[in-house]
């Protein structure tokens, strides 16, 4: 291996979109480890692995240098492909967050987007190392993290399961990989400016074949057929001619490991029968498909026989049958193509019976044929099924999962194409660094500095140069007329390659290196290490002859997509067939030319040991892929010059707060102020250059304290803007708080305002209505004032309700009614007094009762008669004056048959001379007594009693008119009595002599015997007198009465 010395340009077009957020990777440089190999203090290799192992222990599998992703193998589920990691990495810048390959995707789609430019992401790394893993992670998070509708979401789904139906048939178990991918796939998802996964499109390259026929011991073949053979259904399995055992088949159990148990065909089966709905296979393609596959396994079966002159024979019909059944071509044709060559010489055919090797071959050639056509036919159907027919501008990133480098106990064809390819790779990776770095470097005037670095330009001329190149000259073995073999192919190589510093083989190598190889190897010095090649095959497999009669036969193919393919590739063959290593180059040099045109991502995958084990971090294998993937050198051109740069605004917006001059603005121009600023910080000249538009800083530890001095600025920073930002949020928040506060108070202002207005007009129609109302209350009833009426009722009425009299005594209080109601007020009163009356009435005692009655009696006899009648009405009447313990006992004993009824004292005057004497007066029911202590003095029998006479002023004069036909008999009866009504009343109720009292004015006169008469005189002064006047009549002076 050559160490070629480069003028190596510091630092990568890649590199400054990893430095976009280098910052975010020195807050987390603490963690386990450092998360950007950039920021090793050391670039020593120890450092480098001690750091990959240390994060590896941790289950830490990814670690940038730069935007470069490092990936090693952890051959375990790690909980960190979740949607929940998905959305955190979801447009966060790189080095914010710890190192991930969602980040890469992240970042490679959001540069897409505002750059609206073309991308790739480089997978590389050798087989097993977890391309494909890797390429399917980023696959599933743009499907998951970017914008959807329902039509893109199927697009999605095809994208994502494309990827097991390609893996069952384009991939196998190897001795590296239980899942290796057995061909090459460039995958681009075309994005619209929304950023919409809008399509895909596969591109594949060159498929190991060979594996369809021969498997190498602990290897298997394609995925797909031990999943038919496993998953089939039984009808399936039935219709194919198929067994449910892998041991039955041939092409199933060379490597003798049919069955693994890290493998589980019949669940594959499933995912793939699932996928291939998904991707619009219908179920006539879809059984086609099958038909393929099976006859693949029956063509394994077919068994050869030689005849005693060495020709070819078959010794079994039933699985040629079954292969011309599911191929659907003629099984006679067929039986001949496999035992007779047929050669063309001008117009005649002639028919040339094959040896049994020739017969094998034939058989094999079909097989390898119909599996490799069918796999690209699939990869065709698959495109249409995601092709975007929308003619709009579109931006494509492109995941590039290709073999790795790989190293076999016999490496064959095949693994010389698959390293040739990662040679390829490598240079592109080379160019595309070196390139940007060298014009980085230049568009600044930055002076660079040379870095060793190895170039593998050499190795990829070695197989692919003009005429030279291993490839030409095995295209000319191949197309050599003459008896060529792989070791003829062998010895011109050796006689072209010579001296060549990276290729050997038995005859060329030294001494100790000849023990080493076998004659019929040679070995190629990769840049990824030796690799020993047996030439057994090359000339055949780079020839892949089909023979011309199969050929034909599969053109008539009843299987369409065996017709489909085969009719392609006769009309291919019309011109000189290309030999598969010329397609694999041109190819590859397709492939390089379209990623230099994009711009480029690298994921680098590590193996962390041979055996597939978890947690095993095989130092020795890793230090090997480090180094043949360069990735120190990597690292190195990534620090040689300067570890960092930044634009100048960017530099100085994240670290003006260090200076005061530079803080809170700086207003000149950015790069004098970073200048201002590097002096501030004490930067030593050779610490750092100024570049037209970057800084460059030499030293990561120049950084870090720059970083160190930031984090701990940052923090009084943070307290100050939260302060300030508290405070303007706070006053933002009474600012909004006080408008809302003005616009609610100038709406309810407004809402009230338009409330009174409308009260007050209501008010106006209502004091106008009222008015005419009034001034027309008189009128009959009109649309005026029917209502000013209707309040005047209301309003009377409701008064009246409050005033009503409370007594039937109270005559005046009765509210005076508006004229309208006076009617009706009239009524209404009379109504109310009769039901006072009547509760009046409802509520008297009898003994009230009765009372009254007796003061009735008194009303008709004395009303408006007799002067102090009115004083009498109040004083209520009792039942008798005089009880009857204080009347004598002689004298109840005289009346006992009679019963009392009423006593009362009165003064008696005598008929002569009217002399006053205190007597008794008792009523009973017959008669009146006057009663003296225990003497009767007169007994007046109601009969007798004419008539009673009073005086209409106020005094108390009763004269009782007797009958007088007894000359005996006493005269008429002039007595006083303070209870004159009472007195009176009573009597007239017991002795019924009512109409008898008779009210006199001025005199009265009085029978004092028979014949003897006298009289009362009335008179009035200012002193109650009776006395015996002049003229002999009793003279009687009474009070006025007073005025009331
Ligand atoms: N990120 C990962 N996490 C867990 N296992 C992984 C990861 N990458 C790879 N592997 C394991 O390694 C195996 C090989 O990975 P694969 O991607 O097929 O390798 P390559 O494509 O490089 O040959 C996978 O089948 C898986 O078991
Ligand atoms: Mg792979």
């Amino acid at each position: 291996m050559t160490e070629v010395l480069l003028n190596v340009l510091i630092n990568a077009q890649t590199l400054d979109k990893g430095l976009l957020d280098m910052e975010g990777a020195l807050t987390a440089r603490d963690r386990v480890g450092i998360q950007d190999f950039v920021l090793l203090d050391e670039t020593t290799e120890v450092a480098f692995i001690s750091n990959l192992k240390k994060r590896f222990s941790k289950d830490l599998i990814y670690t940038y240098i730069g935007t470069l992703l490092v990936s090693v193998n952890p051959y375990k589920e790690l909980d960190i492909y979740n949607k929940k990691q998905m959305d955190v990495y979801m447009g966060v810048n790189f080095f914010e967050l710890p190192p991930h390959i969602y980040a890469l995707a992240d970042n490679a789609y959001h540069t897409m987007l505002t750059e609206f430019s073309n991308h790739f992401i480089l997978i590389s790394g050798e087989s097993g190392a977890g391309k494909t893993e890797a390429s399917k992670k980023i696959l599933q998070y743009y499907a998951v993290s970017c914008p959807s509708t329902n039509l893109l979401n199927t697009v999605r789904d095809k994208m994502l399961m494309s990827n097991p139906v390609l893996e069952a048939f384009g991939n196998a178990k190897t001795l590296k990989n239980d899942n290796s991918s057995r061909f090459g796939k460039y995958m681009d998802i075309q994005f619209n400016r929304q950023g919409d996964a809008v399509g895909g499109h596969i591109l594949n390259y060159l498929l190991e074949k060979s594996r369809v026929v021969h498997q190498n011991h602990g290897e298997r073949n394609f995925h797909i057929f031990y999943q038919l053979v496993e998953g089939g259904s039984d009808d399936l399995l039935q219709q194919l001619g198929l067994e449910r055992n892998c041991q039955q088949y041939n092409y199933l159990t060379q490597g003798e490991c049919a069955i693994v148990a890290s493998i589980n065909d019949k669940n594959d089966w499933k995912s793939v029968k699932n996928a291939l709905q998904v991707i619009d296979f219908d179920e006539v393609n879809t059984n086609h498909l099958f038909e393929v596959v099976a006859s693949v396994l029956h063509l394994g079966n077919v068994q050869f026989d030689t005849d005693n002159k060495g020709h070819v024979l078959l010794n079994n019909n039933t699985e040629l049958n079954w292969v011309s059944n599911l191929l659907g071509v003629d099984a006679h044709s067929l039986q001949e193509g496999f035992t007779f060559r047929k050669i063309e010489a001008k117009t005649d055919q002639v028919l040339s019976p094959f040896t049994i090797d020739h017969a094998i071959y034939a058989r094999d050639a079909l097989a390898k044929a119909i599996y490799g056509q069918t796999f690209t036919w699939l990869v065709n159907r698959i495109n249409e099924s995601m092709e975007n027919k929308d003619a709009s501008q579109k931006t494509v990133i492109g995941l590039l999962d290709i073999y790795g480098f790989e190293v076999f106990y016999v490496n064959s064809f095949e693994q010389f194409c698959i390293n040739y390819c990662n040679e390829k790779l490598q240079q592109l990776f080379i160019q595309l660094t070196l390139k940007n770095e060298q014009d980085e470097y230049e568009a600044e005037g930055i002076e660079w500095e040379p870095v060793q670095f190895f170039n593998n330009k050499i190795i990829c001329d070695l197989v692919e140069e003009k005429h030279t190149g291993i490839i030409s000259i095995l295209d000319e073995e191949c197309l050599r007329p003459g008896d060529t073999t792989d070791l003829t192919f062998l010895e011109r190589l050796e006689e072209k390659m010579g001296n060549h510093p990276h290729f050997v083989t038995h005859k060329l190598a030294d001494k100790m290196t000849r023990k080493t190889l076998e004659r019929g190897d040679f070995r190629l010095l990769h840049y990824a290490g030796e690799v020993t090649y047996c030439v057994v095959g090359f000339l055949d497999k780079n020839n892949d002859l089909l023979y011309r009669n199969i050929k034909d036969l599969m053109c008539q193919s009843k299987n369409a997509i065996v017709r489909e393919c085969f009719s392609i590739m006769d009309l291919d063959n019309r011109r000189r067939p290309e030999t598969v290593a010329t397609q694999f180059k041109s190819s590859l040099v397709k492939l390089t030319d379209m990623l230099t045109a994009k711009e480029a991502w690298y994921i680098r995958c590590l193996k962390s040991n041979e055996s597939k084990k978890s947690g095993q971090f095989d130092e020795a294998l890793i230090r090997h892929q480090v180094k043949y993937l360069g990735l120190m050198e990597h690292l190195r051109v990534r620090r040689a010059g300067f570890a960092y740069r930044r634009k100048y605004e960017v530099f100085l917006k994240r670290y003006k707060p260090l200076c005061p001059a530079t803080w809170p603005h700086w207003t000149g121009p950015p790069a004098d102020g970073v200048e201002v600023l590097a002096q501030h910080l004490g930067y030593l000249p050779d610490e750092y250059k100024m570049g037209r538009t970057k800084i460059f800083i030499r030293h990561p530890r120049t950084l870090y304290a720059t970083e160190d001095a930031y984090e701990k600025c940052k923090h009084d920073l943070a307290t100050k803007l939260q302060a300030k930002y508290k405070g303007y949020k706070a006053k933002e928040e009474f600012q909004k708080q006080k408008e809302a506060a003005t616009k609610i108070e100038t709406c309810w202002r407004g809402v009230q305002a338009r409330k009174e207005r409308e009260k007050r007009a209501w008010a106006v129609k209502v004091i106008k209505k009222f008015i005419k109302g009034y001034l027309t209350r008189g009128q009959a009833k009109t649309t005026d004032n029917s209502e000013y009426l209707q309040f005047v009722r209301q309003s009377y009425l409701n008064r009246l309700k409050d005033n009503l009299p409370k007594t039937v005594l109270d005559k005046t209080s009765w509210l005076t009614p508006p004229p309208v109601l006076t009617e009706t007020s009239e009524m209404l009163r009379k109504l109310h007094y009769r039901l006072m009356v009547r509760k009046y009435v409802r509520g008297i005692t009898p003994q009230r009762k009765a009372q009254l009655q007796l003061k009735i009696i008194t009303s008709s006899i004395f009303k408006g008669k007799k002067d102090n009648y009115p004083q009498s009405v109040p004083q209520p009447f009792v039942d008798t004056r005089i009880s009857d313990q204080d009347i004598n006992m002689r004298v109840l004993q005289m009346i006992r048959n009679e019963q009392i009824k009423y006593s009362v004292p009165v003064i008696k005057y005598d008929r002569n001379g009217f002399k006053p004497r205190p007597r008794q007066l008792i009523l009973t029911q017959t008669a009146a007594y006057l009663v003296e202590e225990a003497k009767i003095k007169q007994r007046v029998l109601y009969a007798s009693l004419k008539g009673i006479s009073v005086s209409n002023l106020t005094d108390g004069i009763i004269v009782f008119h007797i009958t007088c036909e007894d000359p005996k008999q006493k005269g008429d009866l002039a007595m006083q009595c303070d209870h004159l009504f009472e007195f009176l009343t009573k009597l007239s109720a017991i002795a019924k002599k009512e109409n008898v009292i008779k009210v006199v004015q001025s005199s009265i006169k009085i029978q004092i015997q028979a014949g003897k008469e006298s009289a009362v005189d009335f008179s009035t002064g200012q002193e109650p007198m009776v006395y015996k006047a002049k003229n002999g009549h009793l003279m009687v002076v009474a009070t006025r009465t007073r005025p009331r």
